[in-house]
């Protein structure tokens, strides 16, 4: 047993993953969220916050700084300065301050984050997708797909780095290519990586886009955050790292008078995730890899559906296309199982589970959805 076994209960609280079927036998695997609670560093600094008693505007102070920029030098190799960062309530805020500030097309890879598909039309920005390819089981951009759906007007790529709904961290060759690639077509490179604190292969690591040389940090948007590793979305605290000058001051205009400072019970959990929970993070890592493989073992088995290696992230992207459902998220729900439709994602006939959950959690979820595609 480990602390991740725990359960915690969810229903009747505040919860989004939870409420959507309160009342209802059906188990969530869906939102981004995970069934843990946050490590106790992360509780410790919010108590000891809140022991102050008074809420007024806050700014980050030297020691969370301090913080962000040793854990990207520590985990990451990473180095970064503090005028580059710009905080931000979170990433999605953070997407679509990218469209804004950049004018022109912009382009992506599917399926992906759904923000990923609004945020360019909130902003009057003409979206061209382009699917990613499964080799070998193995996701992967396709490069000469990119140049195709790249044109003269297109100045921004939008990267999901490690990639949601897939869950591949890319590697070094390959960010190196999307680097070259945007390089060729000026393209700002907006890179999210909310998932690096995911990686589940011991022989693999998140490189940020920004960290493969000076000529890529010139032209990168990095959106991060410490929500999804810690498990802390709710507290709303997300950071942009964006080295160029000017770059910088087009993204902070792009803000001006539509952002909120980020709240401080956000910025104090975000420098104890940051700096005092590492243990508590490489026993998550391990926790995860083990449902991720319960996942992997369940899928290969209930037949017919199938689903690639997950490198990063506690989400699975399964493709139940054979099943012939016209509505496999409903089927699922029938069935006790609550995923996400892959349709959101730009992919209908796939859907996403969130393993990030205690193991006699998903054992039955995984229960439920063998029991769904036998009956499918
Ligand atoms: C790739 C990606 N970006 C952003 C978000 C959400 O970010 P935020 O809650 O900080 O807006 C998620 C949540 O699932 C995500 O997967």
């Amino acid at each position: 047993m480990t602390v991740f076994d725990t359960p915690v209960e969810r229903r009747g609280t505040d919860s989004i993953k939870w409420g959507k079927y309160a009342g209802r036998d059906i188990l969530p695997l869906w939102v981004a969220d995970m069934d843990f609670a946050a490590p106790p560093a992360v509780l410790a600094a919010l108590h000891q916050r809140v022991e102050q008693s008074v809420f007024g505007y806050g700014h980050p102070w030297p020691s969370l700084e301090e913080s962000v920029l040793a854990h990207l030098a520590g985990e990451y190799d990473w180095a970064i300065e503090r005028e580059w960062i710009v905080w931000l309530p979170g990433l999605v805020s953070g997407l679509n301050i990218a469209c804004r500030a950049i004018d022109g097309e912009v382009l992506t890879a599917t399926p992906v984050y759904p923000p990923f598909l609004s945020a360019p039309r909130f902003s009057g920005r003409a979206l061209n997708r382009v699917e990613l390819a499964e080799h070998d089981g193995r996701w992967q951009w396709d490069m000469a797909a990119m140049a195709m759906a790249t044109t003269p007007a297109t100045r921004l790529f939008l990267l999901c780095h490690p990639h949601n709904p897939v869950g591949r961290c890319w590697s070094r060759e390959e960010l190196q290519a999307l680097a070259d690639f945007a390089e060729q077509r000026d393209l700002v490179v907006c890179s999210d990586e909310i998932h690096c604190g995911l990686i589940l292969d011991a022989d693999k690591r998140h490189i940020p886009f920004a960290s493969l040389s000076p000529a890529a940090a010139q032209r990168s948007i990095t959106l991060l955050a410490p929500s999804k590793t810690f498990n802390i979305p709710g507290l709303g605290c997300a950071l942009a790292v964006i080295p160029d000058a000017v770059l910088r001051r087009r993204f902070l205009r792009a803000m001006d008078g539509i952002v909120p400072h980020v709240n401080v019970l956000g910025l104090a959990a975000c420098e104890a995730a940051y700096r005092d929970c590492a243990d508590w993070h490489g026993e998550l890592l391990t926790y995860l890899a083990g449902n991720r493989d319960r996942v992997a073992m369940a899928v290969a088995g209930a037949g017919r559906v199938r689903m690639s290696p997950v490198e990063a992230t506690y989400l699975a992207w399964i493709d139940v296309r054979p099943l012939g459902l016209s509505n496999p998220a409903a089927h699922f729900e029938a069935h006790g199982l609550g995923l996400s439709d892959g349709t959101d994602f730009g992919a209908p006939g796939w859907l996403r589970l969130n393993f990030g959950c205690p193991r006699a959690t998903l054992d039955e979820a995984l229960r439920r959805f063998t029991a769904a595609c036998q009956a499918a």
